[in-house]
């Protein structure tokens, strides 16, 4: 997530021509030497006959990929006196080479184009990458399609041309989701999507199959608030390390990642040998949308605990260990048994309480303690259905009052509810002694832990704000704490 300024030096000596590279390159940048030397050449430059030591420093930092192509052949060209050494200073290079001289794009130009801001040099990237680094406003950046046409700017006097892509431009690219108006029914389910939405609290629905789980988990994006411009540049610097790259045209749209449970354990938490973020943390600032909960392996399901408590995702890999941001809102839908109909009210269910206990023991209970609201989704009857029937009422207008209760929090605490730490929780969620009471006689019912209590809590909180009420009243408690029951309570094996 970090780039680290890396220093290109060049040394030409007598000798047989050769071009060395040291400073722990990695095979790609070891096979630069070719790019470069052919680049050069069809760039119509000369290309030294003599001993060229190129070093990457810092030099105990392993160096990855083809980004150094481009800063490497302007040392050599400097080097040989063919380009002013001076005319390079202030300025950042990134770039991979074609042989023909073209410059091809790179990941990670975000976060090298923030990096260069905070030395406060100019970066010069391959055109491709011209608007994924513009959005980096404040950034000098210029935009090169090769490496000739580089040189010409570098060599004349002219000061190079500046990219002035800003953000605002690429604001405009809302695409069209899903609206709320095509659950019908449902209220309980859909009054838990807007408590969720508007404190970021993590969320599993629990029901009989073709009854909406999905269908309303999808909708969720559509009434969240939009996000911050600094956590959309946070969430566009993952995704532009990430194998596949950043999609400028989404870049402030909140990640919405619904991996499937047959995706490989490095593919959701990430990893690697030269480790790459996971869906967990293309996730972060948004949803990651885990349909058919069971289904998943027990070791993917057990990592999300770290992300869900801290926000943060560590990768460790044979020598290698890398932090990625992995702020999520966990969102889960499962049937509550094998056969799909325990506790549906028209059809059987067919499976044994052993059966029924050990199907809902594949979630853990660690797990099942960091997800806030848990939530029936039940059997809709047909005269709901029916294409007559009222819609359900639509996204823009719960949106509305979840921007309202979201902006509550926001001027309360500077984050959402979800996000509130321990000692906040105790500063902003404050009781009466009624209510010190109420929750001392449910929890002797659902025994939870200190964690679920805190958690209740915020959900209180969230409850309060839709509301607008300025104290957490018994409503208020009594809601959250009804989230805690589904599994524990309803769905109970008996
Ligand atoms: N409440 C509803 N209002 C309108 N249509 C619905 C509703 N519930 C289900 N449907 C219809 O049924 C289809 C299936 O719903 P969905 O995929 O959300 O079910 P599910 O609860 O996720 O089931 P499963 O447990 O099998 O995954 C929807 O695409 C929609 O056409
Ligand atoms: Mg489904
Ligand atoms: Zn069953």
């Amino acid at each position: 997530m970090q780039a680290i300024p890396v220093s290109v030096e060049t040394h030409l000596a007598g000798g047989l021509p050769s071009l060395s590279i040291v400073g722990m390159p990695e095979t790609a940048v070891r096979e630069s030497k070719d790019r470069v030397r052919a680049a050069i050449l069809n760039s119509g430059f000369d290309f030294p006959a003599r001993r060229i030591t190129v070093n990457l420093a810092p030099a105990d930092l392993p160096k990855h990929g083809g980004r150094f192509d481009l800063p490497i052949a302007l040392g050599v060209l400097a080097a040989s006196g063919q380009i002013n050494p001076d005319c390079l200073s202030g300025i950042e290079f990134i770039g991979e080479l074609a042989l023909g001289g073209e410059l091809r794009a790179v990941p990670g130009a975000l976060p090298s184009a923030i990096a260069a801001q905070q030395l406060d040099h100019a970066l010069v990237v391959p055109s491709a990458n011209r608007q994924e680094a513009g959005l980096a406003e404040k950034c000098r950046i210029h935009a090169y399609a090769s490496l000739l046409a580089l040189c010409n700017d570098l060599i004349s006097t002219e000061p190079l041309d500046c990219v002035t892509t800003t953000c605002a431009q690429l604001n405009s690219h809302e695409s069209a989701v899903l609206d709320l108006a095509d659950v019908r029914g449902q209220h309980q389910a859909r009054r838990a999507l807007e408590v969720v939405a508007a404190g970021a609290h993590n969320l599993l629905l629990v029901g009989p199959p073709g009854t909406g789980k999905s269908m309303l988990a999808s909708r969720l994006p559509g009434i969240l608030p939009p996000l911050s411009l600094e956590q959309a540049l946070e969430t566009a610097s993952i995704a532009s390390i990430s194998r596949g790259g950043l999609d400028i045209t989404k870049w402030r749209q909140r990640p919405y990642r619904a991996p499937h449970h047959t995706a490989s354990g490095v593919a959701l938490v990430g990893g690697g040998s030269q480790p790459k973020p996971g869906e967990v943390s293309l996730a972060h600032n948004g949803i990651l949308f885990l349909d058919e909960l069971p289904e998943f392996p027990r070791h993917v399901l057990d990592v999300l605990r770290e992300p869900l408590e801290n926000g943060e995702i560590t990768i460790s890999r044979a020598g290698n260990q890398a932090d990625f941001p992995a702020r999520i809102q966990m969102v889960a839908a499962m049937n509550p048994c094998l056969c799909g109909y325990y506790g549906d009210t028209r059809e059987a269910c067919r499976c044994a309480p052993e059966q029924i206990a050990r199907y809902q023991s594949r979630i853990s209970g660690p797990l099942l303690d960091r997800v806030d609201v848990q939530i029936a989704v039940q059997r809709v009857e047909y005269a709901q259905l029916r294409s007559d029937a009222a819609p359900g009422e639509c996204s823009a207008d719960v949106r509305e009052r979840v921007m309202q209760a979201n902006q509550i929090q926001q001027q309360r605490a500077g984050k959402s509810n979800a996000h509130l730490s321990a000692k906040e929780v105790e500063e902003f969620c404050e009781l009466g002694e009624a209510q010190h009471e109420w929750i001392a006689q449910a929890l002797d019912k659902l025994n939870l832990s200190a964690r679920a209590i805190h958690r209740t809590l915020k959900v209180a909180r969230t409850v309060a704000d839709l509301a607008g009420a300025t104290n957490i009243g018994e409503a208020h408690l009594r809601e959250a704490m009804s989230y805690r029951s589904t599994l524990r309570e309803q769905y109970r094996p008996r």
